[in-house]
């Protein structure tokens, strides 16, 4: 299996989720000459001025689909606040700095290792819970919340539940100290091909641990999430209200899967036409730099592209492995206006119950990119090879300069067209 150097960078999912307790050794260490958090010291310097239904929280994204391989964001957390990179992930729920508790193992990280608060959140916190595989989880420590995590990519993480304080601007200007859960990430699996140095994931999922289901369980903003990712590189995440809801296309989140941003089933379509290939249930992650399809459709894309490509002067490159497949040029290509021509959109097209469909078209530029070799590759990838099995999974390429709206009040995906390089401001978004 060839790979990207950064093919799934974090978290796709949680395939599963041991329960795993250990006593926390160093856990008492840290217990002198840190500030502590006092229940409601936080609390109480949020201001009770905001109205959730209308304010938002915008941040600026750094990164790209390729070569970075991700999109990362700044969050000041901890008191006194210090800032962290964080990867985004809206595959899973947890925000966790890798942390010095102490940290058994840690990869290189661009500051300093977090040092934890002493606030633990106890194990019967249903926030904890929301972390375990299973309901009846065992609490050998019950004043400590332990986890661990997998993800899709061989990533692990173990770790101890915190409450600690995160610094959120919101978009009318107030700046609000949120007293939250924060995992504390104490030893870390790395794979080689999930290697970057970040301090920790920012993770945005659907369930009760996730940061937007904190925020607004807080009545801080609506329960929804959203972004746009700049093909520029770049970007912007928001929580709350901060999207155009004029330009977006809807279709329901399934509810078959509880845990991801999913939704279908959708048919694939190709070139404008539909192929039959259908039943197909989509998972939107930011957690993933490429689109997965599952063997069939993969299989599918591959035979139209084959046709498609017959008779222009673009031939399979099988030294180039950057990804899977790739093809050469006469001479190398510089950029992606010089090869859209021989391609076509693909689109999945979701039927919305009835007979309306809501189609999320993925042009040539999200699914193709240019090596540094100069040729073009394909940037959708079969996910039965990394064991994705019949998911399918539409990662950042294919969600690149469109606007991406994830509402867990209305159990709606949306998106719609964008210029992700333009960071709203709360002056010019409508509600
Ligand atoms: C994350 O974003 C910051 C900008 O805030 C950037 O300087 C940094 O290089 C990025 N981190 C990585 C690992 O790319
Ligand atoms: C929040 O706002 C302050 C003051 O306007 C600014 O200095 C800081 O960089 C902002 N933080 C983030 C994470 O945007």
């Amino acid at each position: 299996m060839k790979m990207g150097k950064v093919v799934m960078v974090v978290a796709v999912m949680v395939l599963f989720n041991m329960f795993y307790c250990s006593a926390w050794s160093g856990g008492n260490k840290h217990k002198s000459g840190r500030n502590s958090i006092l229940p409601g010291e936080a609390i109480s310097s949020w201001p009770s001025l905001l109205n959730p239904a209308g304010s938002s929280i915008v941040f600026p994204l750094y990164g790209n689909v390729y070569p970075v391989g991700f999109y990362n964001v700044t969050l000041n957390i901890g008191q006194p606040a210090r800032p962290y990179f964080l990867d985004v992930d809206t595959g899973s729920d947890l925000t966790w700095l890798q942390c010095d508790a102490p940290c058994t193992h840690c990869s290189e990280t661009p500051h300093p290792l977090h040092r934890p608060s002493n606030d633990f959140v106890p194990c019967r916190d249903p926030l904890c819970a929301s972390l375990q595989p299973t309901e009846d989880y065992n609490c050998e420590h019950p004043d400590q919340c332990d986890y661990e995590i997998n993800y899709a990519d061989q990533y692990s993480t173990y770790g101890v539940l915190l409450n600690d304080v995160y610094l959120l601007n919101s978009s009318n200007g107030v700046q609000l100290k949120v007293r939250m859960a924060l995992g504390c990430g104490y030893d870390q699996v790395f794979s080689p091909s999930s290697y970057h140095p970040l301090d920790g994931l920012l993770g945005l999922g659907r369930g009760k641990a996730s940061l937007i289901s904190q925020l607004n369980s807080q009545g801080l903003v609506r329960n929804v999430i959203g972004h746009c990712l700049s093909s520029q590189g770049g970007g912007y995440i928001f929580f709350g209200n901060a999207y155009d809801s004029a330009r977006v296309t809807w279709t329901p989140i399934s509810s078959v899967d509880s845990k991801h941003y999913s939704a279908g089933p959708a048919e694939l379509v190709f070139g404008g036409r539909k192929t039959g290939v259908g039943s197909l249930t989509a998972v939107f992650d930011t957690g993933s730099s490429y689109t997965y399809f599952n063997s069939h459709a993969y299989q599918a894309l591959l035979s139209w592209l084959n046709k498609e490509l017959s008779g222009k002067p673009l031939k399979v490159a099988p030294d180039d492995q950057t990804l899977s497949l790739c093809w050469h040029g006469k001479r190398p290509f510089t950029s992606l206006r010089e090869v859209r021509k021989y391609f076509k959109p693909v689109a999945l097209s979701f039927t919305n119950g009835g007979r309306v469909k809501a189609q999320f078209e993925i042009p040539p530029e999200a699914y193709l990119i240019i090596s540094n070799l100069g040729n073009v590759c394909l940037g959708i990838l079969n996910g039965f090879e990394v064991g994705l099995e019949e998911l399918n999974l539409v990662g950042d390429i294919s969600m690149q300069d469109k606007v991406m709206v994830f509402e867990n009040e209305k159990q709606l995906i949306g998106w719609g067209p964008a210029d992700c390089s333009r960071v709203p401001k709360s002056g010019d978004v409508s509600i």
